[in-house]
């Protein structure tokens, strides 16, 4: 059967991805943020998964107001780059995983959570800037990302936005659907976004250092207590865009350690560990969990 072996934590600033494709890596700005993934990308190269599932959340790209799906499962064979206003980053084309995502659809639909089937895509920074973290730069004809990749967007943009409760539960039937997946293959889970910032408004440039790092305490150690956390405690204290974290609450609930919205199983192993300030806007976190 299929597992989920390890689940990686990210954020996915805007402003990485041009630093990275602009080489501007060994400035003193950035260097101190890349050097936080370099364990990490050695971990992908040790640790390849055959299947990254990937969640993240579209920022008025491949969806507008005209249509916000809360949870959308991508089930293309491909998924090009978007062109965010300067072009789209070059870099490779996503390739996924139509046969995986089919039955994921259809076994967490069957599990009571309704997802939009999304068959034509692209992808923005939430999802290409995660992947040139943790995979390194990569020429966009010549190389290849290292597995397909099964984007799965939320909803984090436009209110209603989904419960981090909600994307607990979700994690757990994601789970259930790639074990019952009959292929003996080996799949990452990936949470991505935040962490603490605010891009407008009053409070625009907030950061909460002391809130991110208890709630990734938390997200590590006890993530049934994390689920819990209401919208407004996010919004108030990791600013309006730290409403991103509960993406990171769908890869938790998906570790084995989480059965029926209980913590029962063996406590997953923390790799790594990370935290930097700045990043443009934004408090960047990282964490790597391996299954228990
Ligand atoms: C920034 C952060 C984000 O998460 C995003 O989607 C856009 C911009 C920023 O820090 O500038
Ligand atoms: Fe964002």
């Amino acid at each position: 059967m299929a597992r989920i072996t390890a689940s990686v934590y990210t954020s996915h600033v805007p402003a990485i991805g041009a630093a990275l494709d602009m080489g501007k890596t060994h400035e003193d700005y950035w260097q101190p943020l890349f050097a936080g993934y370099d364990f990490s990308k050695q971990w992908m190269k040790d640790n390849k998964p055959d299947v990254i599932f990937l969640v993240y959340n579209d920022h008025a790209t491949a969806f507008s107001l005209d249509m916000i799906p809360t949870f959308a499962i991508g089930t293309a064979a491909q998924y090009q780059p978007a062109d965010e206003g300067w072009g789209p980053r070059p870099v490779p084309v996503v390739q996924g995983h139509p046969v995986l995502a089919a039955h994921i659809a259809h076994s967490v639909i069957q599990q009571d959570f309704d997802l939009t089937i999304v068959n034509n895509m692209a992808v923005d920074h939430g999802l290409t800037v995660p992947l040139s973290l943790m995979c390194g730069e990569l020429d966009p004809v010549t190389d290849a990302w290292p597995c397909p990749v099964i984007p799965f967007a939320v909803n984090v943009v436009q209110y209603p936005v989904p419960s981090g409760a909600r994307c607990f539960a979700l994690g757990q039937a994601i789970r259930k659907a790639v074990e019952s997946f009959d292929d003996d293959i080996n799949v990452h889970i990936w949470g991505t976004g935040g962490m603490s910032h605010q891009l407008q408004g009053a409070r625009a440039g907030l950061i909460n250092r002391e809130w991110d790092n208890h709630w990734l305490d938390q997200l590590i150690q006890d993530p049934v207590a994390c689920a819990q956390t209401p919208h407004i405690d996010y919004v108030r204290e990791a600013g309006s865009e730290g409403i991103e974290l509960v993406m990171w609450l769908i890869a938790r609930g998906a570790m084995s350690d989480i059965e029926s919205g209980q913590a029962t199983g063996p406590a997953p192993t923390l790799r790594h560990r990370f935290y930097h300030v700045p990043a443009s806007n934004t408090a960047v976190g990282h964490a790597i969990l391996e299954a228990g």
